[in-house]
């Protein structure tokens, strides 16, 4: 059966493109979603991308994605990576296997984006490739399920 899922983008990452294109590169957030769309194609997986700014928005999207069985998570929290206990419990509470991903490399930016509440909830976190590490974490994702090493 065909794979279904679901790409959440969390808080500014709608001003990609205008937003510290420095640190988070030129790209808008429609063009990163249409070459995950693209490469979803290819890999025959049926895939929707959301994004809002709200912390219980995100909550109430992956617990959608739980009525909706989608299959696999790809999730940038932004900022409330390193603050949200609620994103972490509902990924915790719905299982969906996830992939953290983040544009820059949160690991040599200001200590207080080192710590992650999210990342020991998934699969695991891709970061520092730019808008690249989506499209790493799609193919990932995907091999992870036909894998089971989920
Ligand atoms: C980010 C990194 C976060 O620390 C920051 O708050 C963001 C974007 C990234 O994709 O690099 O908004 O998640």
């Amino acid at each position: 059966m065909q794979k279904h899922f679901l790409v959440i983008h969390g808080p500014n990452l709608n001003l990609l493109g205008l937003r510290e294109p420095e640190i988070y590169g030129s790209e808008t957030l429609e063009q990163i979603n249409q070459q995950l769309l693209n490469e979803a194609l290819n890999l025959q997986i049926k895939l929707e991308c959301k994004q809002t700014n709200t912390e219980g928005e995100i909550v109430n999207y992956i617990h959608e994605a739980f009525k909706n069985k989608i299959n696999g998570l790809i999730i940038n929290p932004a900022a409330y990576t390193h603050t949200s206990i609620a994103i972490r419990d509902a990924l915790t509470a719905v299982k969906i296997p996830a992939i953290e991903v983040h544009l820059s490399n949160i690991h040599t930016r200001e200590p207080f984006r080192h710590f992650s509440y999210t990342a020991s909830v998934c699969l695991g976190q891709i970061c520092g490739f730019g808008s690249y590490g989506y499209l790493l974490a799609l193919q990932a994702l995907n091999q992870s399920l036909n894998s089971k090493l989920v």
